[in-house]
Parts: C-alpha cells; sequence; structure tokens
C-alpha cells in the first residue's frame, strides 16, 4: 500500500523466521522504490547501519511474534523480539534522531503497531478505547504490552516523536495459516478438522488488513506524538460464526462432492488456557482525528479472503515449510 499510494521508498527489514516469506511480497520486490534487508530487530548494529544508509523520514515498527498459542508453549522468543528487540528500534532510532537537522527532526515519527490485546479481555459488553487500563493475560499481550510502555518511556523520557496504534484481530490475504481464518479455510480445502477452540463462543472483532494499513499509513502522516490510536472495523463475531461463515462460502465456491456443508468437519478441542472470551473496539478517535474508517466490513472482507486463498494454494504451500509442519505435529493432535 505504501508504494502503491505513496511515493516513498520503503526498506523493509524482516529476520524471515518461520511465518515470513519473500512470495508475499513479490508485487513490489522489483520496485525502485523497495528495499529488503534480512535482519534481525535485536541486533543493533545492523539495525543502526541501515539507519545511517538510507536516512528514514519514519519507522514503521510492525516486527513480532503475534500468534498466543506459540507464546502459552514457548514464551522465550516472544520476550526476545517483541521486548528487546523494541528496545533496540527505539535505542536505534533514538540515536540516529538526535543526529539528524532540525527540518528532518520535525517531521520524523517512530509508529509502533500493537494490539488490543494489552488490555484485557471484556465480558458482553463495553469496548476497549485509548484509556482503558492495561491488563494483558497472555506472554503474548504482555511482551506487547511491555513494548508500548517502552515506547511511551522513549518519548516521555528522551522526546522520540513516537505514536502507537492498538488494532483488533486482522485477517486477509497472504495470512500465515496458523491464525484461526486462514487455518479454517486451509484445513476445510484439505478437508481436515476445523478445529474450535471450547465451545466457539469467544468474541473477536475483526479487520480487514487493507483497511489496518491505511490506519497505519494515517497514523504515520497526521498522527500526533505520544498518542495512540485504537483501530478497529466493528466487526464482533464468535468464533463458530466465523468458522460458519467460511464454511458456507466454501459450500457455494468450492462444493464438496458428497453433497456434505464443509461444517461436518467442525471439531471441538480442549480450550485455550486463560482464553481472553472477548476483544472489541471503539473506534472513535481515529475516525474523528484521523479520518480513518474501515472500507470493509466482515461479509465483504471474509468472501475477498476465503476467494484469495483459493486463488493462491501455491502461496500456502510455500509458506507451510517443513520447520511449521514439525512444530504444528509436535504441538497439536488434531490438525
Ligand atoms: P487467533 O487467530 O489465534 O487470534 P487471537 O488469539 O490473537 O485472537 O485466534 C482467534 C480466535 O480463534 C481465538 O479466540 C482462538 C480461536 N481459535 C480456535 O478456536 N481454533 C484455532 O485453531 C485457532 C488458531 C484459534
Amino acid at each position: 500500500q505504501l508504494i502503491d499510494t505513496t511515493q516513498y521508498t520503503i526498506v523493509n527489514i524482516d529476520k524471515l523466521t518461520y511465518a515470513g516469506n519473500l512470495e508475499s511480497l513479490k508485487s513490489v520486490s522489483d520496485n525502485p522504490r523497495y528495499v529488503f534487508k534480512q535482519v534481525d530487530i535485536c541486533d543493533k548494529q545492523a539495525i543502526s547501519h541501515i539507519f545511517d544508509q538510507y536516512q528514514p523520514c519514519g519507522i514503521l515498527h510492525l516486527a513480532a511474534e503475534s500468534h498466543v498459542d506459540r507464546s502459552i508453549i514457548g514464551p522465550g522468543e516472544f520476550i526476545q523480539t517483541n521486548i528487546i528487540g523494541t528496545y533496540t528500534l527505539l535505542e536505534s532510532a533514538r540515536e540516529y534522531y538526535v543526529s539528524l537537522g532540525d527540518e528532518a527532526r520535525s517531521t520524523f515519527k517512530f509508529v509502533h503497531i500493537s494490539t488490543d490485546e494489552v488490555f484485557g479481555s471484556l465480558g458482553e459488553t463495553g469496548y476497549f478505547r485509548e484509556d482503558t487500563a492495561y491488563d494483558p493475560r497472555s506472554p503474548y499481550s504482555a511482551s506487547k504490552a511491555s513494548s508500548d510502555m517502552l515506547v511511551r518511556a522513549w518519548f516521555h523520557t528522551y522526546g522520540l516523536p513516537i505514536v502507537i496504534t492498538n488494532c483488533t484481530n486482522n485477517y486477509g490475504p497472504y495470512h500465515f495459516p496458523e491464525k484461526l481464518i486462514p487455518l479454517i479455510i486451509n484445513n476445510a480445502l484439505a478437508q481436515k478438522p476445523l478445529p474450535i477452540y471450547g465451545k466457539g463462543d469467544n468474541i473477536r472483532d475483526w479487520l480487514y488488513v487493507d483497511d489496518h494499513a491505511r490506519g497505519i499509513i494515517q497514523a504515520f502522516a497526521q498522527g500526533k506524538n505520544g498518542e495512540s490510536y485504537c483501530i478497529g472495523g466493528h466487526n464482533e463475531r464468535t468464533n463458530l460464526q466465523v468458522v460458519e461463515d467460511i464454511c458456507s462460502i466454501l459450500d457455494e465456491l468450492k462444493p464438496l462432492q458428497s453433497g456434505e456443508s464443509y461444517t461436518k468437519l467442525i471439531t471441538y478441542v480442549k480450550d485455550r488456557a486463560g482464553h481472553d472470551y472477548r476483544y472489541a473496539m471503539d473506534p472513535t478517535k481515529i475516525q474523528n482525528e484521523l479520518s480513518w474508517v474501515p472500507q470493509e466490513n466482515f461479509t465483504s472482507g471474509i468472501r475477498k479472503t476465503v476467494q484469495w486463498y483459493l486463488d493462491n494454494q501455491e502461496w500456502v504451500a510455500h509458506v507451510q515449510s517443513g520447520e511449521y509442519q514439525q512444530w504444528m505435529t509436535t504441538n497439536y493432535k488434531v490438525r
């Protein structure tokens, strides 16, 4: 989206761990305004070298371990990448920022992309807002909450110009198939069980990835330093509703030969430990202050997403590398 809608040159820094895949960026990889660097954000020397070389006018920090189930099984990498990595990036950014002239300093911004999960879990009613108290409950959300706190501290203590965004659950094309939506689509296409944790009544508020990307770009362009912005599209669904929606779209687009519905594959499995019941966001601030409104609702977004996976099975096969398959086999029985 940055390549398509702005004139910026983008330096994309990624460690390319199990969920990273350069194939996802094929459409921009030959663009003269696009540069890729395979670097770990914990490697301060390499990061500082990139800042010196490319003199960025801003940093969008999206690098994180993001899968709650993985964080429950092995929290170490979440502490390392999400907390130590953010700290390292902040330090490199601070050193770079103080080296800039007045003009470059006046427009520089460090945008930290975070999650609604830092706010904890809601009951049947209410919404997360920018002023909701932090109450993270999983190793993943605790690591993201820590990183948000560090980013705020670098603003208050060192004057680094920062903006934080907290988004709801993303979905859409190129989503790594460990998260609910792509996992269900791919399992259904392979006619494998569709695992639903507990009773399937947990609620998530779904945000189409392109809407999220526009929100981040808006926060970079117009966000006020030191502020945070909640991004969500008011698309609350129970997990069971999400899975049933996917099944009914597949029943229409790729019917099973037996004539049965894909819902026959739904399998209730053991609940996640400490499973947050409900996430839901009030996005009034970003709507009013940055004129951001989502273009997709869940009905249109999920249809586009299912169609994308149907059209891109080769991509799916490639991202499901040996390393990923091995991890799934070791850690899950019903997959
Ligand atoms: P997930 O996509 O892992 O995102 P998050 O945990 O960050 O919200 O999970 C979304 C919801 O779906 C969550 O309530 C857990 C549930 N879930 C399942 O029921 N089955 C699954 O196989 C997965 C991966 C998630």
